[in-house]
């Protein structure tokens, strides 16, 4: 090799090897938008703020008096609330109140929204929705937990309070989607409609570095992922459908931390379920927090999700802030093998 190529390789390595923080990542890309004012890019900052503000505490859970549940609380959904749930909550509304990039928040530990009061005399564009927490069931026992974040452009007046009407939309009008996995290691991912990328936390600089460019779901994958204790639960597609992975051998794997089981999909595919039961005839996950950003984010990585009655996720019109959806996500050829059980065997008109 001569010593001119030698020297073009090894900057090669280096500028591959160069590290990429999330706050660098988020600032260039913000050139990609037409208009773009810095206040995107500035919630997004925040929302990298209060991640590691909660990574801190739930790495520490154990050592601290954060575990169990929190005094007399439950939430809006009926949910019991942990204090890992409300010490997350008030971090990720503190961290947006203080910066005041967006208007008003909504979060799934919250019966209403949450106006941001402007700072100066800047009117925000933006509204952001998160489930601060996500499987609260596995905080106790050092199994991974979550936050799921989804920003939208507000329909109301710049001049005035936000309103309802900001958060009632649907999830194709997302202008960004993410999440924060608590796992073993803490990684950010998310979207702004321009594929997906990852940021792992390197806890010794303390900044989220980029670990994952252009995240790609597998066509297929070999895990199914369901609360298979509820199978007597299920209607006859979905227990056909269940019966069919098991004949195939598919392996099962089920968090009970939605976030986490759509991060192993995301990087070796598979199918996530959550169908009706009885006790959630109309699906258990909520639309806002938890399935419109998580299917931003697998649409956007080439996967597909979709209502148990086939009706694409992103395309639902929101009723209620608090609202659930039955919900089948994944890799699209797990997906689409599925509708066909959908099809087949559903007893409800489509
Ligand atoms: P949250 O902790 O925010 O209430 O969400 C828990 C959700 C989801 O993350 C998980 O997949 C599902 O609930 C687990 O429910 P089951 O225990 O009914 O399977
Ligand atoms: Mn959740
Ligand atoms: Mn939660």
């Amino acid at each position: 090799m001569s010593t001119t190529t030698k020297k073009k390789a090894s900057l090669a390595s280096a500028s591959s090897n160069r590290i990429v923080t999330l706050d660098e990542f988020i600032i260039r890309s913000e050139k990609d938008f037409e208009f773009a004012t810095g206040e995107l890019t500035g919630l997004l900052r925040d929302i990298g703020v209060a991640a590691k503000i909660i990574n801190r505490e739930v790495n520490k859970a154990g050592l601290v008096n954060i575990l169990g549940v929190a005094d007399g609380a439950e939430n809006e959904s009926g949910d019991t609330q942990q204090k890992l749930d409300v010490y997350a909550n008030e971090k990720l509304i503190e961290c947006l109140q203080n910066s005041g990039e967006c208007c008003a928040i909504a979060s799934e530990e919250d019966a209403d929204i949450i106006q941001v009061p402007q700072v100066g005399s800047k009117h925000n564009n933006y509204v952001v929705m998160f489930d601060p927490l996500d499987g609260s069931s596995n905080i106790d026992v050092n199994v991974s937990v979550g936050t799921i974040f989804a920003i939208y452009r507000r329909k109301s007046d710049i001049t005035g309070p936000a309103t309802i009407d900001d958060f009632l939309q649907k999830g194709v009008q997302q202008v960004a989607a993410g999440y924060v996995l608590y796992g073993t290691s803490t990684i950010l991912v998310y979207t702004t409609g321009r594929g997906v990328n990852g940021f792992t936390l390197d806890p010794s600089i303390g900044e989220f570095c980029l670990s994952h460019r252009n995240m790609r779901i597998p066509e297929k994958g070999a895990y199914y992922s369901v609360n298979q204790g509820y199978y007597s639960k299920f209607d006859l597609e979905m227990r056909r459908y269940i019966d069919h992975c098991s004949d195939q051998n598919y392996g099962l794997r089920y968090i009970g931390s939605m976030v986490s089981d759509i991060h192993r999909i995301l990087i070796h595919g598979g199918i996530f379920l959550y169908p009706s039961t009885r006790k959630y005839p109309k699906g258990k996950l909520r639309l806002l927090y938890e399935c419109n950003p998580l299917s931003m984010i697998v649409e956007q990585a080439g996967g597909k999700s979709m209502t148990g009655s086939l009706h694409r996720i992103l395309d639902i019109e929101p009723k209620e802030l608090h609202q659930r959806s039955t919900i089948v996500i994944g890799s699209p050829a797990m997906v689409d093998e599925l509708k066909a059980f959908i099809e087949r065997y559903s007893a409800l008109p489509l």
